[in-house]
């Protein structure tokens, strides 16, 4: 087990070492910018001292955890005297190792070690931390501690390729930030209907909760529900016509949401491919079929059985609405 040192106590870092240091891994420095913030985790890590020079904490320890924000880790492992044979890691979600490069330049071993988590203070990260995914990037001897470190924290670990990190975060990015717009986004209209946030947050987390249930449970696709996996254009429609009048911005999110859940729709085989095309013809934004009336392109009706490419149909949104809508690219 290698002698461990955190630069930068804050959520991550602190979570790290609490846990790490509970299952006996030796958690032995930290220092901060803030002497404070490094005397806070040094209290909750017996035998962990504060060490008052990064490079003090950087000659005591074998493995050292960047744990600052992301901009300025490049800076704090620039400013240190690394040596043959240490390890440095960084948890940063967005960069590959590639920003410990002055550390690798003096001879020491990188990694990063991002998990795969959402901490929004202290006392939750430690909560949240174990049994967390780690994306792991570094060669051996490191990356075997790093996975050893993951195991230790009942966690599992997927390992990146160099230049995957972007694609990764983002994936990231997606299913935990933008949750929170979306509940956000959801609790607004709520207040429209005169309901408080607090009171629709309650309302709304036994249903988040069932959601990730399914996910867990059932799996993609077959977990999806609500009226794209039913093929319910009506509904669709009285959504989209709320919308228009209360919120054309939101409009344009729930078409391009809607437009992307039609593919796991027909991926659980409740639509056919015909009422597939029917919904994207519902959902796509009204600019897509402007210019087919300017372009004078001739105009079917009925109910289309084989679209081709630039044919024009009227489509009804259930709700006597029949615009024409063109045919532009069928999947
Ligand atoms: N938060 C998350 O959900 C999450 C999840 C996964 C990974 N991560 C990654 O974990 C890393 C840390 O993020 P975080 O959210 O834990 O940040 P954080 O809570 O803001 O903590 C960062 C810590 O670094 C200290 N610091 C700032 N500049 C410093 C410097 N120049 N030298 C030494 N210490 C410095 C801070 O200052 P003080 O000493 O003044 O307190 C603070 O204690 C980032 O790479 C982030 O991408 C975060």
């Amino acid at each position: 087990m290698m002698k461990t040192g955190f630069i930068g106590a804050g959520t991550t870092g602190t979570a790290l070492a609490v846990r790490l240091s509970q299952k006996g891994w030796p958690v032995v420095a930290v220092s901060s910018r803030t002497p404070s913030s490094a005397q806070r985790l040094a209290d909750l890590v017996p035998d962990c001292r504060v060490c008052h020079t990064v490079q003090e904490l950087v000659e005591t320890t074998e493995l050292v955890f960047i744990t600052t924000p992301d901009d300025v880790i490049t800076r704090v492992c620039r400013e240190v005297q690394w040596r043959q044979g240490q390890s440095v890691v960084h948890c940063s979600g967005a960069h590959s190792v590639d920003i410990l490069e002055p550390a690798k330049e003096l001879g020491a071993g990188v990694g990063s070690f991002h998990p795969l988590q959402t901490f929004a203070d202290v006392d939750q990260a430690i909560e949240n931390l174990p049994g967390s995914a780690f994306a792991l990037e570094a060669e051996e001897p490191l990356l075997s501690v790093l996975k050893d470190l993951a195991s230790l924290l009942n966690g599992n670990w997927v390992q990146l390729r160099p230049g995957d990190k972007v694609l990764y975060h983002l994936a990231a990015v997606l299913s935990c930030n933008y949750l929170v717009t979306l509940v956000k986004l959801a609790l607004d209209l709520w207040q429209d209907c005169g309901v408080s946030s607090k009171e629709a947050t309650r309302a709304l987390l036994p249903l988040l909760g069932g959601t990730i249930n399914n996910i867990d449970r059932i799996g993609l696709p077959d977990c999806l529900t609500g009226p794209v996996a039913r093929g319910d254009l009506g509904t669709i429609g009285r959504h989209l016509s709320a919308l228009e009048a209360r919120d054309p911005a939101l409009l344009a999110t729930y078409r391009e949401l809607g437009l992307q859940t039609i593919p796991i729709a027909l991926a659980k085989g409740k639509i056919d491919r015909q009422k597939a095309e029917e919904m994207r013809a519902l959902l796509r934004p009204p600019e897509f079929f402007a210019h087919c009336h300017s372009e004078g392109v001739p105009m079917k009706s009925g109910r289309p059985k084989n679209l081709a490419r630039g044919e024009v149909w009227q489509v009804s949104n259930g709700l006597g609405d029949s615009s024409p809508r063109q045919v532009r690219d069928i999947q």
